[in-house]
């Protein structure tokens, strides 16, 4: 019997839209914070499919509704879930464990039980939008049971899994508590998609170690309930922003003129570098400030003709080390300012709200210099937003070694943040850099990130989903080693 509903169906954790309930009750939606968002939202208004996730608030959800050309259906969380889900396993365990232990992962029962229940509550949300045979598409480490809860209801789906953030080595992975359960649940999508080559094989390698499973060239076989098996591909789908909207808005008369503002309110000529991150101690915001505050008490950078902007978005506010962070961050930058500032010349501009997306358009434009100092990150969506708001072919990128945009943008000036001396060197010189060099640079940038845009990314990994499977793992293996210069396969 046919069913009714979606042939195409996106589960993430959050709705692209966040709901804000202002004092006298009414209600207004604004955009998500985060990649995640950046990236899926210009795919799902091109496809004809629906969205299901959270509306970033405790209480009920609304009914489905349409905005932007998208069908959004919210599934609720409780406040207990919120605290225990998204707050404590998803950024209180998850998060750490697997951004390379940088803050020290939590692991309580009761948190893991809400991650199984949350978990299950999308998959029967999004087991009712699909229709017979339809592709459901989950996103990211809040959700990683979701695709075996969702095969278990509906075997006739197909299901792809993409994991935005890192996957970790498994002498990380090995502390959860729940490692076999996630690695089970994870096994029940078709294909998994990773940013990076090594993802994907510390994901395989996970399978290997935590069930003892045989995997060979980015596949794994998997036992299913009949006796058979079936099987699974992981591999890496390095993802984008929409590439062309980015240059487009760059050029509009409306953003240029804020650039030109901009500059005189930053008191050109002088020379501006701009950091913009959630505040999340995984980007090295700290790092990044060192640095800053070194060079200027060094007299390496004088605070008259050069000015850094940090853009520093509310994030996870209610989560402990977001709030101690907060905290060094803001008392940082105090500091900078009072030992170098003077009266209507900060030298350090933090701002810590969401901006509109023409005002990110033109500090990325007005910005001689992008830091992004990420001590690990799984892309770095920001680093590809200023590459391509640089029609002009100006601006230097000062780029961590360890997102996962350094794979490909390898014209950048990288860095690896933990070094101070070398980071403040790469500042040094990212300043002083000849205008030819710098269009040498971004024009190479810019070929990366203009060719291989959010859309690339999505229909590559959906064509590699209806795939069979022998063919498109070794093709589409092949093709993301080539375009990213990643390591191949590891053996099983
Ligand atoms: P993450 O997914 O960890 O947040 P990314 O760099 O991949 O990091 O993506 C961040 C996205 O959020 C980018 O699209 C960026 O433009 C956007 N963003 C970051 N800070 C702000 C802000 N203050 N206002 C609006 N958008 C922001
Ligand atoms: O990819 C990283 C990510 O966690 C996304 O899942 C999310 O959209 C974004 O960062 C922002 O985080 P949060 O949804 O916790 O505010």
């Amino acid at each position: 019997m046919p069913r009714a509903g979606y042939d195409f169906v996106v589960v993430a954790n959050r709705l692209p839209v966040d709901r804000v309930v202002d004092a006298d009750g009414t209600t207004t939606w604004r955009t998500s914070p985060g990649g995640l968002v950046t990236a899926l939202e210009p795919v799902m208004r091109e496809a004809d499919g629906a969205w299901v996730g959270w509306s970033g608030d405790a209480g009920e959800a609304p009914e489905p509704f349409d905005q932007g050309g998208m069908h959004l259906v919210a599934v609720p969380l409780s406040k207990k879930e919120v605290a225990r889900y998204y707050e404590g396993f998803s950024n209180g365990t998850l998060w750490p464990l697997y951004h390379d232990v940088i803050a020290q992962p939590e692991y309580h029962r009761e948190w893991w039980e809400a991650y199984v229940k949350v978990n299950d509550r999308f998959a029967d949300a999004a087991a009712e939008q699909a229709s017979q045979g339809a592709t459901v598409w989950v996103q990211d480490y809040q959700l990683q049971l979701v695709p075996a809860m969702l095969r278990e209801r509906r075997p006739d789906l197909r299901i792809g899994f993409f994991n935005h953030i890192p996957f970790p080595p498994y002498e990380l992975f090995a502390q959860l508590p729940w490692r076999r359960q996630v690695v089970e649940g994870l096994l029940g999508a078709d294909l998994l998609g990773f940013q990076r080559m090594s993802d994907a094989n510390n994901f395989l390698r996970a399978c290997r170690r935590a069930l003892g499973l045989s995997s060979r060239v980015q596949q794994v076989s998997v036992p299913s309930p009949d006796g058979g098996s079936r099987t699974v591909r992981a591999t890496a789908f390095p993802i984008s922003i929409d590439s062309r909207a980015v240059d487009e808005m760059a050029r509009s008369p409306r953003v240029q003129s804020r650039v030109a503002e901009l500059r005189f309110e930053l008191g050109a000529p002088r020379r501006l570098a701009l950091g913009v991150d959630r505040l999340d101690y995984t980007k090295g915001i700290t790092h990044r400030l060192k640095a800053w505050g070194e060079l200027l008490a060094d007299g390496r950078i004088d605070p008259e003709d050069t000015v850094l902007v940090q853009v520093a978005t509310p994030s996870r506010e209610r989560v402990e080390s977001y709030r101690q962070l907060r905290d060094e961050i803001e008392l940082t930058v105090g500091r900078i300012n009072g030992d170098h500032g003077s009266l209507g010349h900060p030298a350090v501009h933090y701002l810590h709200h969401n901006q509109p997306r023409d005002e990110m358009e033109a500090l990325y434009q007005a910005a001689d210099v992008m830091l992004v100092t990420s001590l690990r990150d799984g892309m770095n969506l920001v680093a590809k937003e200023y590459v391509a708001s640089r029609f002009d072919e100006g601006g230097v990128l000062v780029l961590s070694e360890f997102t996962g945009a350094a794979d490909e943008l390898t014209q950048a000036l990288s860095v690896n943040p933990h070094d101070i001396d070398g980071l403040k060197d790469a500042i040094a010189r990212a300043l002083e850099m000849p205008p030819r060099e710098q269009s040498r640079r971004m024009r190479a940038l810019r070929r990366r990130v203009m060719e291989h845009d959010v859309a690339a990314w999505a229909a590559a990994f959906l064509k590699a989903l209806q795939d069979p499977p022998a063919v498109t793992a070794a093709t589409a293996a092949t093709a993301t080693a080539a375009t990213a210069g990643t390591a191949t396969a590891e053996g099983s």
